[in-house]
């Protein structure tokens, strides 16, 4: 079903990332290459144990220690703040406290103290040197969540009777689905290096919100926002785990402070699997009842995750439930219980991609129980409207998305029945999934300035995590304005620019689109007022409405680009250096909902004699408006549905439950997909432009690729072995378990 009008025709482009040769050179600066003069090294020093209080901190040996600057912790870091709940550009999450603010353990790795030293070695070795004391309590860090009595879900969405008609269905499914905690582990290392000039904080730092991290820096250190800029230019990803500025940034910012010189915090990996953020643990009931010929009459959907001691963190594992399938009677529910481990944080595709693997195992299961076909079982329950919001969808073509994915993974040759398909000696399983995730648009402001000699620069405080923002807003200048990529600067990742969206929520490019494109606009406004009042111009004197700017020339409208004068001609001759255009996006549209859609089909082999399972194929179709470049869109779907092959088979994050540590805290013991288990993967982009989120019809493509991946993959391994697993990861001992399902 297509609502939102058409676009203007646009070449979809094919424009290599305009960052990768600083990349593959080397020559892109990260946060923790930076070395100011002066800078010292700080190293937390985390606590063992994961629940009770600090009863003595001994720094006497570790204060004397060569290099030592200085050793922080409660009683001498100085003022720090809390912060208000998020009422300012966007911020991203609510109340949060300040490192070190009482005595208490609430999670193991809880930053305890920090030393700063002239090197990071003796930093290192001085942090091993304070001596702890606690009282120890046993943490809970315990994996189930049932028989929690602080869990309080709240409905997130509710219509009609769904326990009515739960109970009167023909055909009901109701089981309960887990997902495990994942650690984020992007490649570049979270770091900050703080700067404190007596008066304003520099912060550089790995963050996938620059203005927001500056609005928190500046709460919890209690100055005014000016006087707090952050930098981000470059990220080895994030994957959302730095979104949020965590508490080791306002350690190397007081740090700073109070010694009056650089301060560089690299956090380490395996306190990254601590202090930084992960995907928590959930727990989702899902309930499905139809009538006998498998029309959804009932859909419960109840989920529960971790958080931590003192944050709420909510994972939205319903987000896509209310709107993916058709049906009167529907509730969704989410509640959180309380564990001794760090606060959780958004991770690729926040709650969509947890509760996907929920909704879309439990209705493959269904489909298995009505003996009908999967992606019959799903156009027979398509939507025509969001029915939870009750809100037509902008731009919805799910249909065409599972139908164009059958199509070209060869659907139509499935036999459904158990182990009954093969191919070279292997047990072949074909499972399907749908998928979706939010489309939103941010305000956002950006800022266009054409130079008289002939460059353009572009910029904004947004962020490129290696998503290809650098590169899409090149594009756009150049497709607009006819100058060449070697001519156009884009800047971005510095709180003094212009406020841009987070890298996050795969709003980027949707949010940047209408303030680039305006302040194009104006800065060719600009340059045409520049013309009309130069009498040495062709222009002089007319009015800006009779003249048009293509490749990089100024003409009248009425007559060939070919008879133009170039822009940088027009400001050297009036002596001006640049002439500068400001946009400014509006709030979303709230008329519509807005998503994208997709489709994911999966083969596995199954080997029974030696218990070998593979993900052999993938098949991806995704529904994301317009795609403006194919090259990082493409990528970002594959690296997706490997994360989705890890998600499925490979990653989890163990706490031990008697001290509560990460004990999988490192790449070697925290399994993800490599290369030798990547499937082949096929994506197809629908591009279907969605013109409600912005003029080019572009929405994003961030997170969609993963939502759908895990669930195919189990449903495809309950085709290949009998085995339904509904507790990821899966693993080779599920499929060893006896007696098994037989289904035909
Ligand atoms: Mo994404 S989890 O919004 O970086």
């Amino acid at each position: 079903m297509a609502t939102a009008p058409t676009a203007p025709p646009r070449t979809t482009g094919n424009l290599p990332r305009v960052d990768g040769q600083l990349k593959v050179t080397g020559t892109a600066i990260y946060t923790s290459d930076h070395n100011l003069p002066g800078m010292l090294y700080a190293v937390p020093v985390c606590s063992t144990i994961a629940n009770g209080s600090i009863t003595n901190l001994d720094v006497s040996t570790a204060e004397h220690m060569p290099g030592v600057k200085a050793v922080y912790h409660r009683k001498n870091i100085g003022n720090l703040y809390r912060t208000t709940p998020a009422t300012g550009f966007h911020a991203i999450l609510d109340e949060r406290r300040p490192p070190f603010e009482d005595d208490t353990i609430r999670y193991y790795g809880q930053y305890v103290a920090a030393v700063v030293a002239l090197t990071y070695e003796q930093a290192v070795a001085a942090a091993n040197a304070v001596k702890v004391t606690y009282a120890s309590e046993k943490p809970d860090v315990r994996q189930h969540f049932e028989a929690d009595p602080d869990a309080k879900p709240r409905v997130a969405s509710q219509r009609g009777d769904p326990d009515a008609a739960f109970a009167t269905a023909a055909v009901k499914i109701d089981e309960i689905y887990g997902t495990p905690v994942e650690t984020h582990n992007p490649i570049e290392l979270h770091a900050s290096v703080a700067d404190f000039d007596g008066q304003n904080f520099t912060l550089y730092e790995t963050s996938q919100a620059v203005v927001n991290h500056r609005n928190v820096a500046a709460q919890m250190l209690g100055v005014p926002s000016e006087n707090v800029r952050v930098i981000s230019r470059f990220l080895g990803s994030g994957f959302g785990g730095k979104l949020w500025p965590w508490p080791h940034c306002v350690i190397a910012a007081a740090a700073s402070r109070n010694l009056g010189r650089p301060v560089k915090l690299v956090v380490t990996r395996d306190m990254m699997f601590q202090n930084v953020g992960h995907r928590p643990r959930t727990q989702q009931r899902v309930r499905l009842g139809t009538t006998a010929d498998g029309k959804l009459v009932s859909l419960m959907h109840d989920s529960l995750n971790h958080t931590s001691i003192l944050d709420d963190y909510r994972e939205n594992c319903t987000e896509a439930t209310s709107y993916s399938y058709s049906t009167a009677n529907l509730r969704t529910t989410m509640g959180m219980v309380r564990r001794n481990i760090g606060t959780p944080t958004s991770m690729r595709g926040p709650g969509a991609v947890p509760g996907l693997f929920a909704l879309e195992s439990a209705v493959d299961e269904l489909a298995v129980k009505l003996k009908i076909d999967p992606v019959k079982l799903r156009l027979l329950n398509e939507p025509d409207k969001d029915e939870g919001l009750n809100l037509p969808f902008s731009s919805r073509h799910f249909v065409e998305c599972i139908n164009t994915g059958a199509e070209k993974f060869g659907w139509s040759q499935r036999n459904p029945a158990v182990g009954s398909m093969r191919k070279d000696g292997l047990i072949l399983g074909w499972g399907v999934a749908g998928c979706s995730w939010g489309a939103r648009r941010m305000v956002s402001e950006a800022t266009v300035d054409l130079h008289n000699d002939g460059s353009v620069r572009v910029s904004t405080a947004a962020q490129d995590i290696g998503t290809g923002t650098y590169t899409v807003l090149s594009q756009i200048v150049s497709e607009t304005t006819g100058i060449p990529h070697h001519r156009i600067e884009v800047v971005l990742g510095d709180s003094n620019l212009p406020p841009g969206p987070i890298s996050g929520g795969s709003c980027s490019t949707a949010s940047l689109v209408p303030p680039v494109l305006e302040a194009i606009e104006k800065a060719q406004q600009t340059v045409f007022m520049v013309a009309a009042k130069d009498n040495n111009s062709p222009f002089f004197e007319q009015k800006p409405d009779a003249l048009a700017f293509t490749n990089g020339h100024v003409h009248f409208k009425n007559k060939s680009p070919d008879t133009g004068v170039a822009f940088e001609d027009i400001l050297q001759s009036a002596n001006i250096r640049s002439a500068s255009g400001e946009g400014k996006s509006d709030a979303p549209d709230h008329k519509f909902s807005q998503h994208s859609f997709g489709a994911q089909f999966v083969e596995v082999t199954w080997q029974p004699e030696i218990a070998r399972l593979r993900v052999s194929r993938v098949v991806t179709v995704i529904d994301g408006g317009r795609i403006l470049n194919n090259v990082p869109a493409r990528n970002q779907i594959e690296g997706a549905v490997v994360m989705g092959v890890g998600m499925a088979l490979f990653e989890e994050t163990n706490y031990d439950t008697r001290f509560g540590a990460p004990i999988n805290n490192n790449l070697a013991d925290y399994i993800v997909t490599t290369n030798a288990d990547s499937p082949q993967i096929d994506v197809t982009f629908l591009d279907h432009p969605d013109t409600v989120v912005n003029a080019l019809g572009a929405r994003g493509v961030g997170e969609i690729g993963l939502a759908g991946v895990a669930a195919a993959i189990a449903s495809a391994v309950y085709h290949a072995t009998g085995v339904r697993v509904r507790s990821l990861p899966i693993r080779i001992e599920d499929l060893l378990k006896e007696p098994r399902e037989v289904v035909i």
